[in-house]
């Protein structure tokens, strides 16, 4: 951390507290006193000066439940970040998430200020692949569309004919005209959408080290261990899981089907925090939180870089101008596909 993430929240402990006082309220299965003492100062700077700056903060699922619930305006998957950074009439916004997410506000909304505040957050998918590779795969496969998971640099999908996201990426390979698509990077969502088309799949080795790591042995264990356990995954984990799991989706139709099922006991096979989210909105189910499944780009942003961020106005995402429109290209033809919220 830097010196200036360092910097004290200006808001004295007592202050804060009183505040933040019915945030607290809502949270306080899920947060300790004790840690909520730290918060409390972060939380309640951030939100005064997002009022003052009128900026827009947007959080992903796996964000932490201070964060998650303590100063975001919007939260969701990712294709619902797309959407709400498209909507939304502040000038500023920052995203907590990582920085394809921030890239793809930025792709939006070129004319709004987007900050990240820390653009180290990367993906491991996303560091999968380059622009070249897209290239040469269409050497490869002269005129086979390439299809991109959001989970990608700028550049690659500038590179690509549309993007997805693990909420429609069925619908979109099923929106083109051609019996085989390219799959990128993500070889195990892309298979997972292979079992749903007709269409030929050509896939890439990318992998989430987050989602890589589940394992059927384990959650046959725990299956073991409760009987009325519900287990949802999202697709980016291994096929066998996928199979093994009673629910695929991405993190907020994940949400979505825990709200309607209301199962006794869950497991959600994707990042750790989306546990500790969702039980603070619904705190009667019975969660199963394996350990270690954490994810350590998503957990760069903090309150205090979340404050230092507001504070000095870092860190601007910028695209190359030749970039930008490819890969706002690409984006737009997913959105502009107008396929169902996952709200
Ligand atoms: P969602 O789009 O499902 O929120 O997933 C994003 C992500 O990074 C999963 O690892
Ligand atoms: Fe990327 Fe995996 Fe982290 Fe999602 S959980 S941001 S796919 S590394």
């Amino acid at each position: 951390m830097t010196m200036d993430v360092m910097e004290k929240a200006p808001v004295s402990d007592a202050a804060a507290l009183k505040e933040t006082e019915a945030i607290y309220e809502r949270v306080r299965r899920i947060i300790p006193r004790s840690e909520w003492e730290i918060h409390a100062p972060y939380i309640a700077a951030i939100n005064r000066l997002k009022a003052e700056r009128k900026a827009v903060i947007l959080a992903h699922n796996y964000q932490t439940p201070e964060i998650f619930h303590g100063v975001a305006d919007l939260t969701g998957d990712s294709l619902e970040l797309a959407r709400e950074a498209a909507k939304t009439d502040a000038g500023i916004i920052v995203v907590c998430g990582v920085h394809f997410m921030a890239e793809t506000a930025k792709l939006l909304s070129p004319e709004k200020l987007v900050l990240i505040p820390d653009p180290e957050a990367g993906c491991s998918l996303a560091s999968y692949i380059t622009a070249d590779d897209v290239r040469n795969l269409r050497r490869k496969y002269p005129g086979v569309p390439v299809v991109t998971y959001v989970n990608t640099t700028a550049e690659v999908k500038a590179e690509s004919d549309i993007c997805c996201t693990s909420a429609n990426a069925v619908q979109v390979v099923e929106s083109l005209d051609s019996d085989r698509v390219i799959f990128l990077p993500d070889e195990f969502l892309g298979s997972y959408v292979a079992l749903q088309t007709r269409k030929q799949v050509i896939l890439w080795k990318g992998r989430c080290e987050v989602h890589e790591k589940f394992a059927v042995p384990d959650l046959r264990a725990y299956r073991g261990q409760f009987e009325e356990l519900v287990i949802l995954a999202h697709p980016e984990c291994p096929p066998d899981v996928l199979s093994e799991a009673d629910y695929v989706g991405s993190t907020a139709q994940m949400i979505k089907e825990v709200a309607r099922r209301k199962p006794g006991r869950v497991l959600m096979a994707t990042e750790c925090s989306m546990s500790d989210n969702v039980a603070v909105e619904m705190p009667q189910i019975k969660y199963v939180r394996p350990s270690d499944f954490f994810c350590p780009h998503m957990k760069k942003i903090t309150l205090p870089k979340i404050l230092n961020s507001l504070r000095s106005m870092k860190h601007v995402v910028e695209l190359e101008p030749s970039v930008a429109e490819g890969a706002q290209r690409a984006v737009r033809r997913m959105m502009d596909l107008k396929l169902p919220s996952t709200r």
